[in-house]
């Protein structure tokens, strides 16, 4: 087992990371304060994992709640059967909510915990590859509102992270590729040398090779901890993490919840940005083929959809937290491994960028062509 550290002073936390963690009383039970637990999965989760987590918390109460299973729950009705659970349970301040799932699941449970009493503990129990890299740490917690992903949510950060790698010999090919695409992203903002480590590995990441897998989650959760440690409440540098986001939040709204994955939506919003960063004449025409070579070989789309118009992405891509004055502004890159937050690009270019990358019609599903 490996142990990271998310350094954030009186409410730093660690990050577990390794195989067979999941029924281990002595990592989970340290960070639930009080004597109540109230482990919330989805009805994919519950018969792989519910029984197993749940064993690691015997000396407390210990409920569970299981929600149906997909984007289009991550919403305030679903959040609300979280609170209705509680009331009735006579959960009190002092409980703890447990996520054990994906990052829909974590995203929920993490709000719900923020806003329960105004505030209660929570651990997050990882078990998909993007909920492990990337959704489980840092904190941000929330839903979904039909005119706009994630428009609704708190910071909240969790007591622990749980991330049992051999959760993942369970997950579908397509979500394990949606959770590659969240590790691609760490090398495209900070890490050129990781970037360059997955390109020389991506089939054992595919093959689902142990010590690969275990080392992108490592090297992930590592640079997910260094941003939200230097800066948590995203007042600078970890709007970097949004890299492709942008794009993608525009092509999960305007699809529809759950048509796309978001590691899916992601890939072709990072392959977006870097083709707009070229444009503008910042990133070199081999490192963009790059992008896309890698984020191809990963099985993940590099084009936006066909049903979405450019101006449908446009007008969605002003629903973003990180529209200023009415400016939209995107995660740009400067070169591989380095990254930029900028409104400074030409609207011009964005426009015959989102012309120019659309998969073709005959390609309804996030596939490749
Ligand atoms: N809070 C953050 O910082 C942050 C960061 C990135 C993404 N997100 C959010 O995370 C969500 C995406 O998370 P996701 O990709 O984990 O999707 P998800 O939670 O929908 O999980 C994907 C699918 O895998 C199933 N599943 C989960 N674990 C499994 C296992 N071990 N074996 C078999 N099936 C399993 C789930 O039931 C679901 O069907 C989005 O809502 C996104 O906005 C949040
Ligand atoms: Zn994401």
């Amino acid at each position: 087992m490996n142990t990271l550290r998310v350094e954030l002073g009186e409410r730093s936390y660690p990050i577990y990371v390794g195989s067979g963690l999941l029924g281990r009383a002595d990592l989970a039970q340290p960070h639930a304060p009080g004597d109540q637990v109230m482990v919330v999965t989805n009805e994919t989760v519950a018969p792989l994992y519910l029984d197993i987590a749940v064993a690691a918390f015997s000396e407390l109460q210990t409920d569970s709640l299981v929600l149906p299973d997909g984007e289009e729950y991550k919403s305030l009705e679903v959040l609300e059967r979280i609170f209705d659970a509680l009331l009735q349970r006579r959960h009190s301040r002092q409980t703890t909510l447990v996520a054990l799932g994906g990052g829909v699941i974590g995203d929920l449970t993490g709000f719900a915990a923020a806003t329960y009493q105004r505030g209660v503990s929570f651990i997050q129990i990882p078990t998909t590859l993007l909920a492990q890299v990337d959704s489980s740490v840092g904190g941000k917690t929330g839903v979904n509102h039909a005119l706009g992903k994630n428009m609704i949510g708190a910071f909240h950060q969790p007591r622990c992270v749980i991330a049992d790698t051999a959760t993942l010999s369970t997950l579908e090919d397509r979500q394990l590729r949606a959770g590659i695409a969240e590790v691609i992203k760490y090398g495209l903002i900070r890490a050129p040398a990781f970037f360059a480590w997955l390109e020389e590995h991506m089939d054992e990441l595919l093959d689902r090779q142990p010590d690969a897998l275990a080392h992108a989650i490592r090297i992930s959760c590592a640079n997910k901890a260094e941003v939200v440690a230097a800066d948590e409440l995203e007042a600078g540098q970890r709007a970097l993490l949004n890299l492709g986001h942008t794009f993608g939040h525009a092509i999960e709204t305007g699809l529809g919840y759950g048509v796309w994955l978001h590691g899916e939506a992601v890939a072709a919003g990072m392959a977006l940005a870097a083709e707009l960063s070229s444009r503008q004449g910042w990133l070199g025409g081999s490192d963009v083929r790059r992008v896309a070579s890698l984020l191809a070989h990963a099985g993940l789309p590099v084009a936006a959809p066909a049903a979405l118009e450019p101006d449908q992405m446009l007008e969605l891509m002003a629903v973003d937290k990180k529209v200023v004055a009415g400016r939209i502004r995107l995660v740009l890159l400067k070169a591989i491994g380095e990254a930029v937050v900028t409104d400074a690009f030409d609207p011009g270019l964005l426009r015959s960028v989102l012309d120019d990358c659309r998969q073709p019609a005959s390609l309804s599903r996030a596939g490749n062509p």
